[in-house]
C-alpha cells in the first residue's frame, strides 16, 4: 500500500454529495479524546447498545489507533459535536485458497442515527469507505453485517456461511477419537500471548479468517471494561502431549433456574491446530456434568463434530451467512488465491460502481496460479460484483448461483476452478 490509510483525505465525492444537505463527512482525530468518546457514543447508540462509561470508551481508544473513523455531523441538531453516521475500517489480510492471503479493507461501525436514517447516510459512508479502498490499492473489501439486506447494493456477497449449532447433550454421547491431548483451565493472562500466536498460527489453513488487530482478540477474551458477560468467560487450553499449545476454548455457563442439572454451554470460541485437540476440547464441553445443552457459535459448515457424537439429530444446525466480501480490483484479487483445477474462463462482471466492472479472461496453470486480464472475447459467464465476492473464497458454489439465475453462461469450468478443498470460515465478528 503506498499511500497511508490514516492520513488518506475523506472522500471528496461523498463529502460534496452530503454537502448539498449541510452535512459534513469528515475523518476522526482518535487522538483526540472528545473526538472520540462523541463519534464511539454514536456508534454505541447507532448498535442500541449501552451507554459507555468514560472508562469504557477509553479503553476502546487505546485500541483505535490504527483504524480510520469515519463520521456525518450535522450543525443543526442539539449535540452538533456528535456525529449523525459513522464507519470505521482498517486494512487486514483475509485467508484466501492455497493458504495466502489477500489485503482487505475491513469495515465496521456503520450505523446513522434513527433521526437521520434513509436520507442516503449509509450510501455515502460506504461508497466513500470502498473509494477509499480502492484507492489505497486494496483489491478486497470485508464486512460482518447486522442484516443481510443492506450490502448486497454495495456489491458485496456473502462469501463465507456459518453455522451455530445446538447440541443436546443427552443424546450426543462421545463416539469420536480418544484424544491423548490434556485440557486444563487457564486464566486470560495465560492464554493472551499463546493463544493469539495460536490463531496466527493456523489461520493460514482456512479460506475467510483474518488477521486480528488488538480489540478483536482482546474483546474475545473479555477484556474490555463494562463487558457484562466477561465475568462468566471459562477457559480452557488443550496441550499435546509434549506440552505444547494446540487449542483453546472459551466458553460460557448459564443456569437453568428450574433445574440445576440442565445448564446452557455457549461455546463462543474453539480454535484448534490439530484433529487430536479438536477431539479433546468438543469432548470436554460435551461431557460437562450438569450441561444439557451446548451452543457453539460461528462454527464451519463442514464441522465435523457431528461425526463424532451418538446421535446425528443430537446437532441442531442453524446456518447464516457471515462474511461478505466486495472485489475492488478483479486481477489483484483473482490473482491473489489459488485456484483447484487449471483453464481458462471469460467472465464479465457488471458493477454499478465501476471497481470491478468489465470482461475478464482468467487463465489459470497446472500449479493453480492465476493471470487475469482485460479481455474482448465473448464472456463464458456473466455476473455482478456481488456473485463474484459470493465465489471468490470458493465457499459458494457458482453452479448453485447459476441455478439460482444470479449467474448466467456455463460456469462448469468456473465451478472445478474456484473449488477449495477447505470450507470458507471465519470464526468472528468485525
Ligand atoms: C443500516 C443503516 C446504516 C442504513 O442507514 P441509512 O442512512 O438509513 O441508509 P441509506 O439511506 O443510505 O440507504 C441506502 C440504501 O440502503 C437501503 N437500506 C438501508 N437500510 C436498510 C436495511 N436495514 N435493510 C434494507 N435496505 C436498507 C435503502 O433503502 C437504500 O436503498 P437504495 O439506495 O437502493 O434506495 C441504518 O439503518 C442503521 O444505522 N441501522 C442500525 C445499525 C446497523 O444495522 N448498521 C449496519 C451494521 S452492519
Amino acid at each position: 500500500m503506498g499511500t497511508d490509510h490514516l492520513t488518506l483525505p475523506v472522500d471528496p465525492t461523498s463529502r460534496e454529495r452530503l454537502r448539498t444537505d449541510n452535512l459534513r463527512l469528515d475523518l476522526v482525530d482518535t487522538a483526540d479524546p472528545d473526538a472520540y468518546a462523541a463519534w464511539a457514543r454514536a456508534e454505541s447508540r447507532g448498535f442500541h447498545s449501552s451507554v459507555e462509561t468514560d472508562e469504557a470508551i477509553e479503553q476502546r481508544r487505546s485500541y483505535v489507533g490504527g483504524r480510520r473513523l469515519t463520521g456525518v455531523w450535522d450543525g443543526t441538531v442539539a449535540e452538533p459535536f456528535a456525529p449523525v453516521a459513522t464507519s470505521e475500517a482498517w486494512p487486514t489480510e483475509i485467508t484466501v485458497p492455497g493458504r495466502r492471503s489477500v489485503s482487505a479493507w475491513a469495515i465496521s461501525g456503520v450505523t446513522v442515527a434513527p433521526t437521520h436514517r434513509r436520507h442516503g447516510l449509509a450510501r455515502a459512508l460506504l461508497e466513500a469507505e470502498l473509494r477509499t479502498a480502492h484507492e489505497l490499492g486494496l483489491p478486497i473489501a470485508a464486512l460482518t453485517v447486522s442484516e443481510s439486506t443492506i450490502y448486497g447494493r454495495f456489491g458485496f456477497g456473502p462469501a463465507a456461511l456459518a453455522r451455530d449449532l445446538t447440541i443436546d447433550t443427552r443424546r450426543a454421547a462421545w463416539t469420536g477419537p480418544v484424544s491423548t491431548g490434556r485440557v486444563h483451565f487457564v486464566s486470560t493472562d495465560q492464554l493472551r500471548d499463546e493463544g493469539l500466536a495460536l490463531v496466527e498460527r493456523v489461520r493460514l489453513a482456512t479460506p475467510g479468517q483474518m488477521s486480528y488487530d488488538g480489540i478483536l482478540w482482546d474483546r474475545q477474551l473479555g477484556l474490555m471494561v463494562g463487558d457484562e458477560d466477561a465475568k462468566k468467560l471459562r477457559l480452557v487450553r488443550c496441550d499435546d502431549s509434549a506440552g505444547d499449545l494446540q487449542g483453546f476454548a472459551v466458553f460460557k455457563l448459564t443456569e437453568n433456574p428450574a433445574d440445576f442439572t440442565q445448564y446452557r454451554l455457549d461455546l463462543l470460541h474453539l480454535v484448534t491446530a490439530t484433529d487430536d485437540a479438536y477431539a479433546a476440547l468438543w469432548r470436554f464441553v460435551l461431557e460437562m456434568d450438569l450441561v444439557s445443552e451446548v451452543v457453539a457459535h460461528l462454527r464451519p459448515v463442514d464441522e465435523p463434530v457431528r461425526w463424532m457424537v451418538s446421535d446425528f439429530r443430537s446437532v441442531k444446525v442453524a446456518e447464516l451467512d457471515h462474511l461478505w466480501l466486495r472485489v475492488l480490483d478483479v486481477p489483484a484479487a483473482l490473482q491473489a488465491r489459488t485456484f483447484a483445477a487449471p483453464g481458462r474462463v471469460v467472465l464479465e462482471v457488471t458493477d454499478p460502481l465501476g471497481f470491478a466492472e468489465g470482461t475478464w479472461s482468467l487463465e489459470v496453470d497446472e500449479s493453480g496460479a492465476a493471470a487475469v486480464s482485460v479481455t474482448e472475447d465473448p464472456p463464458d459467464v456473466r455476473m455482478t460484483a456481488q456473485e463474484l465476492g459470493a465465489i471468490y473464497l470458493g465457499g459458494v458454489s457458482p453452479a448453485t448461483l447459476t441455478a439460482a439465475g444470479r449467474l448466467t453462461g456455463d460456469a462448469t469450468r468456473l465451478e472445478a476452478m474456484f473449488r477449495s478443498p477447505v470450507a470458507a470460515w471465519l470464526s468472528i465478528w468485525f
